[in-house]
């Protein structure tokens, strides 16, 4: 069942684009001006999003990264406030309650039990309230039989299809398309967006999987490559910034899982306020680098690692090759708000081939479940 791949995660890796397009086919209607309808088939019931002011989603582990790209789009794009919890934290210190609040529950598997027991919370405490605190939970979730399905007032399928390696990888891309979903619907209703700028997303993202197939075409045996340069490192610093903050966080947590080697992921301007006393020779560092708004400040700050001899390995768009790097992994040019869903796919490539270098168990690491079904 592994289709010619040494491990499940390799399979699901290279499943992604078609991972994308199964979304794209199921949620968007790239002609939808010339058909007079609408440019994303989700249908919130109005309950869900009448006055809505402000969202707060609830997730663990890569789930809670997917959402931090979420609260860039839902933020960015239909201008709602969006906070991200970790379920853990948020079901014993719940933020106080706030009115016309969406309350958003993310787990592929949709059986994890903080994120479960933190919806479970928020619907208990706004029960009986004025209608304005009344509970409106969703759910985004690979799994729409799972416990959450049976918990939530509606449900965002990511169609991902069943994900067998622990460390999660189609379904952190598919979790983030949901929110591209959820976010251009929403940008769409409220009209924070013009449907010009609408249709230039669109265009965007029809051209994802193709972009993802290119980087695994013309990448993975660069990547193979250059995960033998670190058999003997314990320590990696992934830095990223804006919509590929979350991507340094990812990074390092799939390296982290399968290959067990310490690594932090920061927003690169945070590097200065402390983390830069790690780096020396022994220490790599992946900046994402992905063109876009805060590419020089990404460069700045990968300059200031290489200052300090780390070896600087660069997440870059085709055209930008920049002398900073040591090693440059290139991805296709892309508008930045697209950007993370290619960046993340270097990444998860180079945790695995470091991994399997290593010898060690991809698909079912040490100490680690696939469903987090206890506290
Ligand atoms: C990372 C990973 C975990 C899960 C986390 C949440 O590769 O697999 O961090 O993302 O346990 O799981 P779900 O999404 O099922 O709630």
């Amino acid at each position: 069942e592994k289709q010619g791949f040494r491990h499940f995660m390799l399979k699901e890796i290279h499943e992604q684009p078609s991972v994308v397009r199964t979304c794209l086919e199921v949620y968007f209607n790239p002609d939808w001006q010339q058909k007079g309808t609408k440019p994303v088939n989700l249908n919130l019931s109005s309950e869900l999003i009448d006055n809505l002011e402000n969202i707060q989603i609830v997730a663990c582990g890569t789930s809670w990264h997917a959402s931090l790209v979420g609260k860039y789009l839902l933020e960015q794009i239909a201008e709602i406030p969006t906070f991200v919890q970790y379920a853990s934290e948020y079901r014993y210190s719940p933020s106080p309650i706030m009115a016309n609040t969406m309350t958003i529950g993310v787990t592929q598997s949709g059986e994890t039990a903080d994120t479960l027991a933190a919806l479970g919370m928020e619907r208990q405490r706004r029960s009986g309230l004025d209608k304005p605190y009344r509970p409106r939970i969703v759910g985004i979730s690979n799994r729409p039989e799972s416990t959450l399905g049976g918990m939530v007032d509606q449900l965002i399928n990511t169609y991902a299809g069943i994900e067998i390696g622990v460390a999660a990888t189609k379904t952190f891309v598919a979790q983030v398309m949901a929110f591209y979903v959820l976010a251009l619907d929403l940008a769409w209703q409220r009209k924070t967006i013009s449907p010009e700028r609408i249709d230039q997303i669109l265009a965007g993202l029809l051209q994802l999987p193709t972009q993802i197939e290119k980087i695994l075409q013309t990448q993975e045996a660069k990547i193979e490559e250059l995960a033998h340069n670190f058999p003997e490192t314990r320590d990696f610093v992934f830095l990223g910034r804006g919509i590929n903050f979350p991507i340094a966080l990812e990074g390092a947590l799939k390296l982290k899982e399968i290959s067990y080697i310490h690594a932090e992921g920061y927003p690169a301007g945070e590097m200065k306020h402390g983390p830069i006393a790690l780096l020396d020779a022994h220490v790599p560092v992946v900046a994402i680098a992905m063109g876009g708004s805060v590419y020089e400040k990404v460069i700045s700050n990968a300059q200031e690692a290489k200052a300090r001899d780390a070896r600087l390995i660069g997440i870059v768009p085709q055209s930008y090759d920049d002398e900073v790097f040591h090693d440059i992994l290139n991805v296709p040019e892309v508008e930045e708000l697209l950007s993370p869903i290619l960046a993340v796919i270097p990444l998860q490539l180079l945790s695995y081939y470091i991994a399997s270098l290593r010898g060690l168990d991809v698909d079912q690491p040490r100490n680690l479940a696939k469903s987090v079904t206890v506290e």
